[in-house]
C-alpha cells in the first residue's frame, strides 16, 4: 500500500476501508496480491450488476477490440452504439410502451443528473429544483446541490443553490401531507416560493441509507410535479439496471417520469456509461452539441452493455434476483431478531438490502471485521450507520450464503465485545 500512501491524494476512501491491493476479480469475488479471496457485497457501488469479468461480456469486448472496433467516437454514429440503442429500445422500452429519446453524456452518474437538471430548467424556464432529504445525486455542483449529505456538501466551497429540500417519504416530517402542504405554498403567490423546474427523486435511496418509497408517495410526487408545471425526474442510477428485480426500480408502479437518469450498471462491464431517457417533447428543447462531453458513449461500454441487456429478454434472471433478494432480506431479519434489543432495521428491495445498525461507529467496525474475514461490504446513510448489501446480481448461491454467514459472524463477534 506504500505507493498509494506516498503518491495518491488524501481523498482516497475505499482503499482505506479495504487496505489491500486487489489483483483480479471474477463474478462476485475479488482476489488480492496475496491470493486472498474476498466475497464482493459491494458490487462497485452498483456498477457490477453482472459480476466482475462477466464471461459473455468479456468475450464480446475481446472480439470487439480484436476487430479494431471504434472504442472512442464522441457522439459519432458507430455500429456498436447502434446495436446498443436498438437492443435497449427492443428489450427495455418497447415492451413497456415507453417512449423516450436516449441521451448520452459524460459517462458518470453525476453527468447524467447535471444534464437532466439542465434540460428541466431549459424546458420550464425555471431555476429551482426540488430534491429530497437523504438523496444522493452526485458530486458536481448542480447534482451536489441536490445531494443532501452535509459531508459532501461542505466540500463544495461555494453556495449550493437553486434547490428546495423536502423530506423524503420515510424521513421525519415526510409523507403525502408534506407534499400537500408544499402544493398549497406553491399555489399561494405570497408564499415566497418560486415554482420549481423539476422534482428529482430516487424511488429507492441507495447511498442515503436504503430508504424505499411507496408507490403512493411517488405518484403524489409525480402529480405534484404535473400540477405545478415541473418535470418529474427519477434518478435510477444505482437502483436501476435490474438491481431491484426489475429493470427500473419503479417498474410496475404505473409512473411516467419525464426524465430517467441511468449510469453505473448500464455499461455492464465496469467501464463507464451514462444515459438519460428524455420524453421526446422535452428532448426537442436541446440544440445539437449543446451539452457535450468528450466521453459520450464508450465503444467497450456499448458492447458490454448490449450483452447485459440479454439478461432482460425474459423474466428468468429477474425472477432469480427477486428470490435471492428475499433470501438476503430473511437472513438480515434473522440478524435483527437475534439482536432484537438493538433496534436494527432491515430495509431494501430486490438485491439491494440493508441493515440499519443505528450508529456509524458500530457499522464501520462490523464492515472492518467483515473485510478481515473476507467480505467486502460498504456502509452508507447518515453517519455511515447502514450496511448495504449490493452483490453482483449474478452471485452464485454458495458465495451469497458464505457472505451472509460472514456478516452474521462479524455482527455477533462485535456485539459480544461491546
Ligand atoms: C442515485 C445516484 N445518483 C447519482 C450518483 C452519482 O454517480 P457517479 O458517482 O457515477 O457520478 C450516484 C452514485 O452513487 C447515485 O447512487
Amino acid at each position: 500500500m506504500k505507493v498509494f500512501d506516498t503518491w495518491e491524494s488524501e481523498i482516497r476512501g475505499y482503499s482505506r476501508a479495504y487496505p489491500t491491493v486487489f489483483q483480479s476479480a471474477s463474478n462476485a469475488r475479488q482476489v488480492d496480491e496475496d491470493g486472498r479471496s474476498y466475497i464482493d457485497f459491494f458490487g462497485g457501488a452498483g456498477v457490477l450488476n453482472f459480476g466482475h469479468n462477466n464471461p459473455s461480456m468479456k468475450q464480446a469486448v475481446i472480439d470487439f477490440i480484436q476487430a479494431d472496433g471504434v472504442a472512442h467516437s464522441l457522439d459519432m454514429a458507430t455500429t456498436v452504439k447502434r446495436a446498443f440503442i436498438e437492443a435497449f429500445a427492443a428489450i427495455i422500452l418497447e415492451p413497456r410502451n415507453m417512449h423516450y429519446k436516449m441521451q448520452f453524456m459524460g459517462p458518470t452518474g453525476t453527468n447524467a443528473v447535471e444534464a437532466a437538471l439542465k434540460l428541466a430548467r431549459r424546458v420550464t424556464g425555471r431555476r429551482n429544483v426540488v430534491a429530497f432529504s437523504h438523496g444522493f445525486h452526485g458530486m458536481t455542483l448542480g447534482s451536489l446541490a441536490c445531494t443532501a449529505n452535509s459531508y459532501f456538501r461542505k466540500a463544495a466551497g461555494v453556495p449550493l443553490e437553486n434547490v428546495i429540500r423536502l423530506p423524503y417519504e420515510t424521513a421525519t416530517g415526510g409523507g403525502i401531507d408534506c407534499l400537500k402542504e408544499f402544493h398549497c405554498s406553491l399555489a399561494d403567490p405570497s408564499s415566497g416560493i418560486e415554482p420549481p423546474a423539476a422534482f428529482v427523486v430516487e424511488a429507492i435511496q441507495a447511498e442515503g441509507g436504503v430508504h424505499v418509497a411507496s408507490k403512493e408517495w411517488l405518484h403524489a410526487v409525480q402529480r405534484l410535479a404535473r400540477d405545478t408545471g415541473a418535470l418529474f425526474i427519477i434518478d435510477d442510477i444505482q437502483a436501476g439496471c435490474g438491481r431491484t428485480g426489475s429493470y427500473f426500480s419503479f417498474d410496475g408502479m404505473g409512473l411516467d417520469p419525464d426524465i430517467i437518469t441511468l449510469a453505473k450498471g448500464i455499461g455492464g462491464f465496469g467501464t463507464p456509461l451514462a444515459m438519460n431517457l428524455n420524453k421526446p417533447e422535452h428532448d426537442q428543447h436541446w440544440s445539437p452539441g449543446e451539452h457535450t462531453g468528450t466521453f459520450r458513449g464508450q465503444g467497450i461500454s456499448f458492447v458490454a452493455g448490449r450483452e447485459a441487456l440479454r439478461y432482460f429478454m425474459d423474466d428468468t434472471f429477474m425472477g432469480n434476483v427477486r428470490d435471492k433478494g428475499e433470501r438476503m432480506r430473511a437472513f438480515l431479519q434473522g440478524i435483527a431478531e437475534k439482536h432484537s434489543g438493538r433496534g436494527f432495521d432491515v430495509r431494501g428491495s430486490g438485491m439491494m438490502q440493508a441493515i440499519d445498525i443505528g450508529d456509524g461507529a458500530t457499522a464501520k467496525a462490523i464492515a472492518t471485521a467483515c473485510f478481515e474475514s473476507g467480505l467486502l461490504i460498504g456502509p452508507c446513510g447518515s453517519g455511515g450507520r447502514v450496511l448495504k448489501l449490493i452483490p453482483p446480481l449474478t452471485i452464485p448461491d454458495d458465495d451469497l450464503n458464505e457472505g451472509l454467514s460472514l456478516l452474521a459472524k462479524a455482527v455477533d463477534t462485535l456485539l459480544e465485545a461491546v
